[in-house]
């Protein structure tokens, strides 16, 4: 039995993929529900003997593609890619989102600003009036991470945000590392006035390797109901 949460995740994963076609290059994105999107492409894969490439955006997903049968290739080799399908954590009405609650926002934006088309899926509950409920993840070189954080918690204060923590996300005891071995600092401000700003001034900060904030990047979301239903917007 699954959850409707799982349902709804399934739902707007089997759609999307309903956009891949024969020869398409793909960015396949991480997390459940991007995991869900993996399987369904692979059905489809087997089924219909449909030909992608489908370029990883974490070594999971890598792993998840390369078990279930997809063609693997990495993005140097495939340059270019028709369509990139992705969970998110939080969007809002422009299509904005926050991204890397599982840690690959880095290769997760490469990739989709590498993409045509970028379609995100996700549960009705992610859709929110203004971002921010969401820590937003930030990815940092660990090489002097602590004064890399006084510096972001500094330009915070100008800023149009409500909440100003920032954290170390960690795995167990051990600071967490990404695939490109960095940390995660989790930003914790309740809502974000102004994404765009905060993203220009984030990624200017020494040490910031990028943010989880994706503006103008998403092109459409298909959005999961718990019932199954799933609605198209772009
Ligand atoms: C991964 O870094 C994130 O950007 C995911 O896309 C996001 O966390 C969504 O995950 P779920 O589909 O598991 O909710």
């Amino acid at each position: 039995e699954r959850s409707p949460i799982d349902t709804a995740k399934f739902a707007a994963a089997r759609r999307a993929v309903d956009f891949v076609q024969d020869g398409m290059k793909l960015g396949l994105g991480t997390g459940s529900t991007a995991a869900w999107m993996v399987r369904c492409l692979a059905e489809r894969v087997r089924e219909e003997g449909l030909r992608v490439q489908g370029v990883p955006t974490s070594s999971r997903t890598a792993d998840l593609a390369r078990e279930l049968g997809i063609p693997v290739v990495t993005l140097d080799e495939a340059r270019w890619l028709d369509l990139t399908i992705d969970g998110a954590d939080e969007f809002d009405s422009e299509f904005n989102l926050i991204k890397g609650g599982g840690a690959a926002l880095l290769q997760e934006k490469i990739v989709a600003t590498a993409s045509d088309r970028m379609i995100v899926i996700a549960d009705a509950a992610k859709e929110v009036a203004q971002l921010g409920a969401f820590p937003l993840p930030v990815e940092v070189i660990p090489f002097g991470w602590q004064s890399t954080r006084m510096l972001i918690e500094e330009a915070l204060i100008g800023l149009d945000v409500l909440g100003r923590e920032v954290t170390l996300r960690r795995s167990g005891e051990a600071p967490l590392l990404t695939d490109e071995k960095n940390y995660i600092l989790d930003l914790h401000l309740t809502r974000i006035g102004h994404p765009r700003q905060l993203a220009l001034t984030l990624n200017q900060i020494a040490g910031v390797v990028e943010n989880g904030l994706f503006i103008d990047i998403c092109d459409t979301v298909v959005v999961g109901h718990g019932d199954g239903r799933v609605t198209v917007r772009d």
